[in-house]
């Protein structure tokens, strides 16, 4: 149930996040793929919730992010922007365009980006490449639609590139990606996603672009960091990347609590009297 005694706050708009870049305030962003979640990332202040389609693995189990469709993803968007709706409205909401949703011509990416816009009322899509969607990137934003970039490793290309090792070592494949970000700043993106680079390099690309980096694996010098939430919170048991700090472990506490109801039910210990009507 919607708590309407919530107190809402000024939304996070991309203009309040070029702000924050001037500033030097770091950005805080988590995914999220439920209403529950949602409310609780809103409510404990997070800047931008991303519906990664990052819920093709941890959600839906699939090994890659390659299987999520569009209709997949705007079902789990409404469900988060619900979410935030229902707390302090703050929270930006970006939504992951997914795997070849955007990638065979502009007018098809432009038709499921406003389709992504029109269905939720979320904030942004997220787009991943550099200079091969620069030009899609340009026909999105010139239409209005508030479009982030990700560079770095991307895992929709995880077949080209074969593992999920870090990306931009070699200093060709640096340079390179620093002209990517340069492209896609002048495509008109309002903020750009780098993932797992060395930090060094996502230092270089802070400070030569003018709009916000937010970083996953990408060191403490970009304008924000972003996880995955079943990450950071424990839920996800195969995956340790070094990035990840893992802030509670909550596989182990929800193994915990259904392991005593199992045992509770099965001796008759639940429910009690005062438990029953
Ligand atoms: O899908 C996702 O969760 C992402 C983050 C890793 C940035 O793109």
């Amino acid at each position: 149930m919607n708590d309407h005694s919530v107190k809402k706050l000024p939304h996070v708009t991309t203009r309040k996040l070029f702000e924050m870049k001037a500033q030097g305030e770091k950005i805080a962003m988590l995914t999220a793929y439920d209403y529950t979640t949602a409310r609780i990332l809103d409510r404990a202040g997070v800047d931008v919730i991303l519906v990664g389609d990052s819920a093709s693995n941890v959600f839906s189990g699939h090994n890659t992010t390659l299987p999520i469709t569009v209709e997949e993803m705007i079902y789990h968007a409404k469900a988060v922007v619900r979410g935030v709706q229902a707390e302090t409205s703050r929270a930006m909401v970006v939504i992951d365009m997914p795997f070849m949703s955007y990638q065979l011509s502009g007018e098809e990416a432009l038709r499921n980006a406003g389709k992504i816009m029109k269905d939720n009322e979320c904030d942004a899509v997220k787009l991943e490449g550099g200079r091969v969607i620069a030009e899609t990137v340009k026909r999105i934003t010139d239409t209005g639609i508030p479009v982030m970039g990700h560079l770095g490793l991307i895992p929709q290309s995880i077949y080209k590139f074969g593992s999920y090792k870090v990306r931009a070592r070699d200093p060709k494949e640096a340079d390179e990606l620093l002209r990517d970000a340069k492209l896609l700043e002048e495509a008109g993106v309002f903020a750009l996603v780098l993932e797992k680079i060395p930090a060094d390099l996502a230092a270089r690309v802070t400070s030569s672009v003018s709009i916000p980096t937010i970083g996953i694996g990408a060191g403490s010098d970009c304008d924000g960091q972003v996880l995955v939430i079943n990450d950071m919170l424990g839920l996800s048991t195969e995956f340790h990347p070094r990035f990840v700090r893992k802030y509670v472990d909550l596989n182990s506490i929800m193994q915990d609590a259904v392991t005593r109801y199992v045992d509770d039910v099965r001796r008759g210990g639940f429910p009690l009297e005062d438990e029953s009507y």
